[in-house]
């Protein structure tokens, strides 16, 4: 059949020439799929990839954007997504058992002109993937993930949007080869990518594709941004190298990343950055080739040491031996790690090494466990392709996770099933899909309105069907018997179909059957019973007594119903709005004044008070336990100024922070809604005794709630553009959670720093005893105020006495600071030790607490260190503290592990919690290059 090329006539080349062209003009490359969000056309960007419009997606709008600097077509178009309780996915093609990267990006770029920035939820499948919280609208937000292809299609979904509208810009897909991130865990945790960092880069520019065959992102560690590797060490000299390097085996990183490095010429290399994500369980690897000219008599052997972890420094790297030669790539890593969120490590040479560590690259993924799809996703996935042009068969991911498909409802098992299937009008045709007799956890099925025909199928192992709407449908043959012996059947509604049979009169027993308009189905009178019968011999009579029945039913159900709702009469557009919330119309929620007085019980139960008013308990009706902070009206010169902190609010998100859940603002009085944090303040734990048993706080905890709240702080300082000042820290506004986690609240009647000047001058507010007398005098605030109130705080926790008071301090000593500052600078630590404590402590933990603490309140901002820097050496204190604790109290070491929620620590007590059943090899804490 085949033919010479040179044997093909001159019209078959005509043809085929503007066919290789069209090809190659699109041509694609094989495993990539780059979706340009809300785009009309495809094109081929710089890098030479083909990225393709969404056109034929179903949902959602598009809009132009246009962002400073930003020239990329896919970045000049999104799509974004109505508020309500929906999902929107995207389906993929992928190949089964094959592993990609999935990447997401998300430019906000002010589409919609809101008053407050997006924040919504990112799933793949059933498995919830990440938050998407928009804190600027020229910043480019990107996701990744690494996965197995468990089948053909995967769904990318957008959901629970809590403010603003969630939107895309960009989905990406990567095939990778082989065994590339094969991990021993790939069928339960998919890997979330975390840090991927190219040491030594000549630019800022990140590598990619082509350099990058897979076209993963490889950030120069020469980028400036927030907690992006700070603490570099001292002597840290960039290398390069023109020659080609040996990549061609593990994960292969692209050559032009292992053709730079960074070495520790003083014999160490050290890095700080923030792991988003963790802490958490993690892939971390390490990317080495020797690129430097070493003389026969020079040697490069070095550790990799983290705080806390001193098992892992055992291991030496030599990468002249391990990688069997120069210019070839050695990759040890960690295939199950457990990393803080705070991550610091070094590198440090041996000491029989002369020359220092050198470091290429470095990648570190995240396990993010796998939801198990709902029990019914396969069975209905395979119902939908015959209906695939209607929209309610696109909605792509899983039926029921993490939010149902908008004509489906499920119940909330860990693992769902369905429970109703509404398809109430949507021009279905054929016959009844036979999938829908396999749901065997269905309630409600509601397939009236459409064109439906052939018999109604067997619907009898779906025992718990108490709704069946069929009415309005061409359904023919006889009615199947075994659909009146469902033994929890309420209503069988079948009017208007072409339907036939005899149906016995007592199967007939206790629910509503409504067949009018089939001619052909009779009811065979066997007997003694009246039932209720309806149909179109039924006279006026029973009408009647059908009618009143209905209407007692219907009343009846409407209360026992109360919280299942949507159970009702009306249209399915009717049914579908009800479960909508409303859209907001900022993101902040506005709450009525008539929610909040319900709440609270018309401000009933008072928990708290302060310069800026009153916090009352309240509780909201979907259980949620919330403090509302009624403001002095003073507090606020106007509706604008207040609506300002309101936006403010919004946008701040952390772990650390209270939460702002909205706001209320009616009958001129201005309300702020907060999380409810169950244990108090810190205040009321160091000095009124805990709130129940007679034990105070121990010192380890004392620590990890500083920790806490010096995370929450360091985020407001380093995390928010433009950083914010609390100006006003005091262990009363330091809250705990159930779980005694410690969070900061009134951070938001803060006044934003301004970018590029390094003070604010506004009118001095805070509290006496944690007041910077710098900020007093001068009126400058600066965050190294804050870091003075923190200074003060530490004071209190160690000593569990309260900044200012006439007794605590002796005669003529009135305030911790000066009291402290004396005992500590003579070497009386023991003096200032809350006796509370009693000898449950470590003294070198201490003294590092107490140290760092004077540091605080130096009296010029500028001797005080960064909260980051106090973070740091708090996370120090809890590492020596642990490690008391082990040879104190004779803990096991897992004891003292649980007891870290943020420690960092090795091996598969990490990866497997309790509720996991995978057993993980002791082979894999140790370093491993495949
Ligand atoms: C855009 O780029 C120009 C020149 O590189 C720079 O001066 C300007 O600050 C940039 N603008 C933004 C918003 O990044
Ligand atoms: C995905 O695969 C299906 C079936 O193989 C095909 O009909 C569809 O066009 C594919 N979608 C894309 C975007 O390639
Ligand atoms: C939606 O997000 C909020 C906060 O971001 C979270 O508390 C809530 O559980 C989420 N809801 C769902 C259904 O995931
Ligand atoms: C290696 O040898 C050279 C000269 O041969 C000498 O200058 C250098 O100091 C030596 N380096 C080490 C680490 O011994
Ligand atoms: C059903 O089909 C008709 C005609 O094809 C169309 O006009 C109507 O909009 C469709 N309804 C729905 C809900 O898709
Ligand atoms: C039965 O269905 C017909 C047509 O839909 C309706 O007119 C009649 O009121 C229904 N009867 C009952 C009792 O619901």
């Amino acid at each position: 059949m085949e033919k010479d090329f040179c044997s093909l006539s001159p019209s078959f080349l005509c043809f085929l020439l503007p066919l290789l062209l069209i090809n190659s003009g699109t041509a694609q490359v094989p495993g990539f799929v780059s979706i340009n969000c809300g785009g009309e056309e495809s094109f081929t960007d710089e890098l030479g990839l083909e990225w393709v419009p969404d056109k034929q997606f179903s949902f959602g709008e598009t809009i132009n954007i246009s962002v400073a600097n930003e020239t990329r077509t896919q970045y000049k178009t999104l799509r974004h997504f109505p508020v309500d309780n929906r999902k929107y996915c995207y389906t993929l093609n992928v190949t089964t058992r094959t592993r990609y990267l999935v990447r997401a990006t998300f430019l906000y770029g002010d589409f919609d002109n809101s008053n407050v920035y997006p924040n919504f939820d990112l799933s793949l499948g059933s498995t919830f993937w990440s938050t998407i919280a928009i804190s600027d609208g020229s910043t480019i937000e990107r996701r990744e993930l690494i996965f197995l292809a468990s089948d053909s299609t995967v769904g990318v979904c957008l959901s629970n949007a809590t403010t603003g509208k969630p939107f895309i810009s960009t989905l990406e897909l990567r095939q990778f080869n082989g065994s590339m991130y094969y991990t021993d865990f790939e069928e339960q945790f998919y890997l979330g990518v975390s840090a991927r960092i190219n040491f030594g880069a000549v630019s800022v520019d990140p590598v990619r594709y082509p350099d990058d065959p897979y076209d993963r992102i490889w950030e120069s560690d020469s980028l400036k941004k927030a907690n992006f590797l700070v603490d570099v060490a001292f002597g840290t000299k960039k290398v390069s190298t023109p020659q080609p390097i040996d990549v061609n085996r593990d994960e292969r990183p692209p050559q032009k990343v292992m053709q730079t490095a960074v070495v520790g010429t003083n014999g160490s290399l050290t890095y700080r950055l923030n792991l988003n994500g963790f802490p958490g369980s993690g892939w971390a690897y390490s990317y080495f080739a020797e690129i430097e000219d070493l003389a026969p008599n020079e040697t490069r052997k070095f550790r990799l040491i983290l705080p806390g972890a001193s098992d892992i420094s055992d291991a030496v790297v030599n990468i002249m031996e391990n990688a069997q030669g120069k210019y070839r790539l050695y990759e040890p890593g960690f295939r199950n790690l457990s990393l803080p969120f705070v991550l610091a490590f070094k590198f440090g040479k041996t000491s029989d090494s002369s020359n220092g560590p050198l470091l290429n690259a470095m990648e570190i993924n995240k396990y993010i466990r796998k939801i198990d799809s709902s029990l019914d996703a396969a069975v209905i996935a395979g119902a939908l392709s015959s209906y695939l042009p209607a929209t309610w068969a696109q909605e792509g991911g899983d039926p029921c996770l993490p939010v149902p498909w908008s004509w489906v409802r499920c119940n909330s098992e860990p693992a769902p099933r369905i429970t109703a299937i509404i398809l109430s009008s949507k021009n279905m045709t054929g016959s009844i899909p036979l999938a829908f007799t396999k749901l065997t956890g269905l309630i409600e099925l509601w397939l009236d309105g459409n064109s439906l025909t052939g018999p109604i199928p067997d619907f009898s192992s779906c025992v718990d069907l108490k709704f069946i709407h069929l009415e309005n449908n061409q359904l023919t043959d006889e009615l199947p018997l075994s659909l009146l012996k469902l033994p929890n059947l309420k209503e069988l509604y079948l009017q208007y179909n072409i339907l036939s049979g005899n149906v016995p009169s007592d199967l007939i027993r206790s629910f509503i059957f409504n067949f009018t308009g089939n001619p052909n189905i009779r009811i065979q009178n066997n007997g003694s019973h009246t039932k209720i019968i309806v149909g179109v011999s039924v006279g006026a009579a029973c009408l009647l007594i059908v009618a009143i029945a209905l209407c007692i039913y219907i009343s009846k159900r409407r209360s026992s119903h109360a919280n299942q709702g949507e159970i009702n009469y009306s249209t399915q557009a009717q049914r579908l709005a009800s479960t909508f919330k409303d859209p907001p119309a900022e993101a902040a929620h506005c709450f009525l004044l008539s929610e909040i007085e319900e709440a609270t019980k018309k401000f009933e139960k008072k928990i708290g008070s302060g310069g800026f008013g009153v916090v009352y308990y309240g509780k909201l009706k979907d259980e949620r336990e919330i403090a509302v902070k009624v403001l002095i009206n003073d507090s606020y010169q106007g509706k604008r100024e207040f609506s300002n902190e309101v936006i403010l609010l919004s946008r701040i998100h952390h772990r650390n922070l209270v939460q702002f859940l909205g706001y209320c603002q009616e009958d001129g009085r201005n309300m702020l809604v907060y999380e409810f944090m169950h244990n108090g303040t810190l205040k009321e734990h160091l000095y009124f005794g805990p709130l129940s048993s007679g034990r105070s706080i121990n010192w380890i905890k004392r620590l990890e709630i500083a920790e806490d709240a010096a995370r929450g702080i360091e985020y407001l300082h380093t995390g928010c553009t433009p950083a914010i000042i609390h100006r006003d820290l005091k262990s009363s506004n330091i809250l705990l959670d159930k779980n005694m986690m410690a969070k900061v609240s009134d951070f938001g009647l803060s006044k934003t720093a301004v970018d590029g000047v390094s003070h604010v001058s506004s009118i001095v507010r805070g509290t006496v005893g944690y007041l910077d007398p710098e900020y007093y005098i001068s009126q400058q605030l600066t965050d190294k105020s804050d870091v003075y109130s923190f200074g003060v705080m530490l004071l209190e926790l160690i000593s569990g006495r309260e900044p200012i008071s006439n007794v605590s301090f002796g005669v003529n000593c009135r305030n911790i600071v000066q009291w402290a500052k004396l005992h500590i600078e003579s070497g009386d630590i023991q003096g200032i030790i809350d006796p509370n404590l009693r000898d449950e402590y470590d003294i070198q933990s201490m003294w590092k607490i107490a140290e760092k603490a004077l540091m605080c309140v130096q009296p010029h901002g500028h001797m005080r260190p960064s909260i980051s820097e106090v973070l740091k050496e708090i996370q120090d204190a809890i590492l020596i503290e642990r490690a008391a604790l082990v040879s104190r109290e004779g803990l096991s070491d897992n004891l003292s592990r649980i007891s870290g929620h943020s420690s960092l620590n090795i091996g598969h007590h990490d990866l497997v919690g309790a509720e996991l059943d995978i057993s993980i090899d002791e082979s894999v804490s140790q370093p491993s290059a495949r």
